[in-house]
């Protein structure tokens, strides 16, 4: 069954019941100030960092689930509801919830009052905008008592679920008309506080939680609301809150909007004090000044529109099969930003108190969206790259407020080093600039310790080269990109990190995934080298290279697949000797994909035995069998029960590489039946099994060993998007850039007779239509440029900003 449908025209999902089979959420913010929005008005926002800068509170793992949002309870003669059905769960005469590209509108209405509710952080502001408009729709007189409510989270996240014995006394509010100020510490170190107001004169207010509520009471029955009156709360200690109390007159047909602002405000340190004890409202002033009229609300919305439309201009698709133009178009480039922006920090699976920005996630991240916004790629990578250690291996995560590695997950996650190479390569075939290799970067943050880019992706290469196990294969450390593939672990001890503890230092587990990763980033590296005048360093390459294919053909096929890695003592994992795990996807993937087994027919007989052992309606999973019982000398990887996450879950992330790999071979039709497997907009109608949003991937799938195989968990934050968006735009639909130019090169199923794709690249559009009559799965007859045949199948960067026109015949 289907919970609501895509609108195309205004890139919106339309969700039409607000009881979807888990909250379906949006986010808000674009670059510096973040909020997370469901189609209840559930969620929080925070300030650049999900853990340290929380402005709401948020009750994860709760009962009911999605509890805490902003809030606003309707008083219409005497009958108390919440327009966005939770959290009453007021029956609605309307409901309807639009999320759309940075915004969100929850419209609903009932007895005659009519409530719409526009979300959404404009460009360059630190604040989320509610406009909230009232119609009355009746034909008599209302009189409506409207309050307002969000729940201030004590800045650190972590502290605020946890410290309870301090921060009962800590909170404290200022209140100045229509706005609320959340100032808790600010009388010590902080120099920013929060403010939460309205554009109108208010009748009262609440600032203290249990006064609002009633001790005893949920968000779903404020006493405050039933009484019909603000008490005027000023919190002191406990949980600060923040409620206005509106008095809203309406005549039938009268409407009235309503401007409400949560912003984030700093002042310089000198600057701190207004007089004592009272904080400076300067820049809080100057923001609520400037979204002060529904107007301005309007026409910040509209440059987000701008903002949105110009980006998605950049990559643009249109085919027969609309369920993948919405996705390739519009929804999963939407979903790289927010991948790009939150790694996997903040979501409704991730708590935002807990992972940073990953290395290796954030490496793959940019490849979905390094066409939208190439300079914060740019920016990125630098970033990522400060955080590596001087011999190339890297801290697996960092805090996006310090940029600095964090130290509780340390590093030895031996995959991590290449995906840098990957990321910059990504950006410099998208924009040519080779300048970004020249560029000083820290090793470890420390300034004294900087070198060129280009330094540290020959360091990352090295690091492979000079970390080889007793059968020339990388060694794996902690794990490679399967985290939960724990060699050097043995853990007995519950509760023990498995990726962090190392407690069988072997020295021999090996992974042939690192092994693959490391022969397709290679030709990059390789390219690179040449294309600066580096050519020792790429001769040296292509030793390195040619030894770990030739390891790879010697130790890593097993005779109708790719091995998976080797253990601490040496044994086979992914093999037909092991009685579970005897395959798995990622190594076969890759392997393929950087070009093994291409010559002789290996290539082709894995990815068929991929499909025969790991294949399922609903993608393919990620080993087989899966482990039945807890393996010491394997890891977390065979701690889930079977069928969830990396233990034969359909772990999306790594499905397009076998997409990828198929288009490598050629096979179009079956590449393009693993793209449409895992890709939500084609399971829309199986909404009550697959639970999550249809218009976002998400990370698992249940596998066929599960109980609830086909049940999706972990949306939006996956390197799934990613690389669902280089396997569709790149490898499907064949528009890919190389160093030299884009390079046209579709493999797509018989059926499709033609379609056509408008790319952005490098100061040029490039509109590119392809005519597949002949049925064809891959190999392109002629290309013409501008009306001109082409020489080969590479469009050179004309950066002209013209738009260019391409037919390309199959
Ligand atoms: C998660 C992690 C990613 C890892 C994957 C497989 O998605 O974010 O880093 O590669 O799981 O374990
Ligand atoms: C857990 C997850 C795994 C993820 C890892 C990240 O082990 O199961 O998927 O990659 O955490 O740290």
């Amino acid at each position: 069954m289907q919970y609501g449908y895509f609108d195309d025209e205004r890139r919106e999902y339309v969700i039409t019941r607000p009881d979807t089979p888990y909250p379906w959420i949006n986010y808000l913010g674009n670059e510096d100030f973040y909020g997370l929005f469901s189609n209840t008005s559930g969620g929080y926002c925070f300030y650049r960092d999900a853990r340290m800068l929380r402005l709401t509170r948020y009750r994860y793992n709760n009962a009911p689930t999605d509890a805490g949002g902003r809030y606003f309870y309707l008083r219409d003669n005497g009958d108390v509801w919440t327009p966005s059905w939770m959290p009453m769960k007021s029956s609605l005469d309307r409901y309807e919830c639009r999320h759309g590209m940075g915004y969100s509108r929850i419209s609903s209405a009932r007895n005659g009052l009519a409530f719409t509710q526009v979300s959404f952080v404009p460009l360059k502001d630190n604040c989320e905008i509610h406009k909230v408009t009232l119609t009355n729709e009746s034909k008599t007189d209302k009189n409506i008592d409207m309050f307002s409510f969000i729940e201030f989270c004590l800045w650190n996240a972590n502290d605020d679920m946890t410290n309870f014995q301090r921060n009962y006394s800590i909170g404290e509010v200022e209140i100045e008309g229509s706005r609320i100020y959340h100032k808790t510490e600010y009388r010590e170190r902080r120099n920013h506080y929060a403010v939460w107001a309205v554009n109108v004169p208010v009748a009262g207010f609440d600032t203290d939680r249990q006064t609002f509520l009633g001790l005893y009471n949920g968000f779903d029955h404020p006493d405050t609301v039933f009484a019909g009156k603000a008490n005027n709360s000023v919190a002191s200690g406990w949980a600060p809150v923040g409620s206005h109390h509106i008095k809203v007159q309406l005549s039938p047909g009268e409407s009235k909007a309503l401007v409400f602002v949560l912003g984030y405000c700093e002042n310089p340190e000198e600057e701190k004090w207004e007089r004592p004890g009272v904080i400076n409202k300067k820049p809080a002033n100057a923001l609520l000044e400037k979204y002060s009229t529904p107007e301005a609300a309007d026409r910040a919305l509209a440059a987000l529109n701008d903002y949105w439309n110009n980006l998605l201009g950049r990559f643009t698709v249109d085919a027969e099969d609309k369920r993948m133009v919405r996705m390739a178009g519009v929804w999963n480039q939407y979903q790289c930003m927010v991948t790009f922006n939150m790694s996997r920090s903040a979501s409704y699976f991730e708590s935002g108190i807990g992972r940073g920005m990953g290395f290796r996630d954030s490496n793959q991240d940019l490849l979905g969206f390094v066409h939208l916004v190439p300079e914060r790629a740019r920016a990125r990578i630098l970033d990522i790259a400060a955080t590596q250690f001087p011999d190339g291996s890297a801290y697996h995560q960092y805090q996006p407020l310090t940029r600095r590695g964090n130290n509780e997950v340390g590093s030895g996650f031996n995959d991590d080093p290449l995906w840098l190479i990957c990321g910059a390569a990504a950006y410099i075939k998208e924009t040519g600039d080779y300048s970004i290799l020249d560029e000083k970067v820290p090793f470890d943050n420390k300034e004294e310790l900087a070198d060129t880019l280009f330094v540290h992706l020959k360091r990352s290469f090295d690091y492979t080269v000079t970390h080889l196990g007793p059968h020339g294969l990388p060694l794996i450390g902690r794990a490679d990109w399967n985290d939960c593939l724990n060699l050097n672990c043995f853990s007995k001890t519950p509760g023990e990190s498995f990726q962090t503890t190392a407690n069988f230092e072997s020295g021999v587990a090996e992974s042939v995934l690192i092994a693959a990763i490391f022969v397709y980033t290679g030709p990059d590296y390789i390219e690179i080298c040449r294309r600066t005048g580096r050519t020792q360093e790429a001769e040296h390459a292509e030793k390195a290279i040619a030894a770990m294919t030739g390891a790879i053909n010697q130790y890593g096929w097993d005779g109708e697949w790719f091995l998976r890695a080797y253990d601490a003592h040496g044994k086979k994992i992914g093999s037909s000797e092991c009685e579970d795990g005897q395959i798995f996807i990622e190594s076969n993937g890759f392997a393929v994909m950087a070009g093994i087994g291409l010559e002789d027919g290996r290539g082709q007989k894995a990815l068929d035995s991929v499909k025969e052992r790991l294949d399922t309606k609903y993608g393919i999973v990620l080993l087989q069998p899966a482990y039945k019982e807890y393996h010491l000398e394997l890891g977390e990887v065979s701690s889930y029960p079977p069928g969830y996450k990396e233990n034969a879950g359909i772990f999306c992330h790594n499905n397009p590489w076998i997409t990828i790999a198929e288009t490598i071979l050629g096979r179009g039709t079956r590449a393009f039946e693993t793209y449409t497997k895992i890709c939500p907009a084609y399971r829309e109608d199986d909404s009550d099994l697959r639970r999550m949003e249809p218009y976002v991937y998400a990370q698992m799938v249940a596998g066929k060993d599960a109980p609830r195989f086909g049940e999706a968990k972990n949306s939006w934050l996956t390197g799934t998007a990613a690389w669902t968006f280089v396997s569709i735009s790149q490898y499907i639909l064949g528009v890919r850039p190389e160093f030299d130019g884009l390079l046209i090169d579709p493999c797509i199923p018989s059926t499709m007779k033609k379609y056509s794709v408008t790319r952005h690249f490098r100061g040029a559009d490039y509109h590119i239509t392809v005519d597949n009559s002949a049925g064809s799965e891959k190999g392109v007859k002629s290309i013409t440029l501008d009306g001109k045949p082409l020489d080969g199948a590479v469009l050179p960067a004309l950066g002209d900003g013209k738009t260019h026109k391409v037919v390309v015949i199959m």
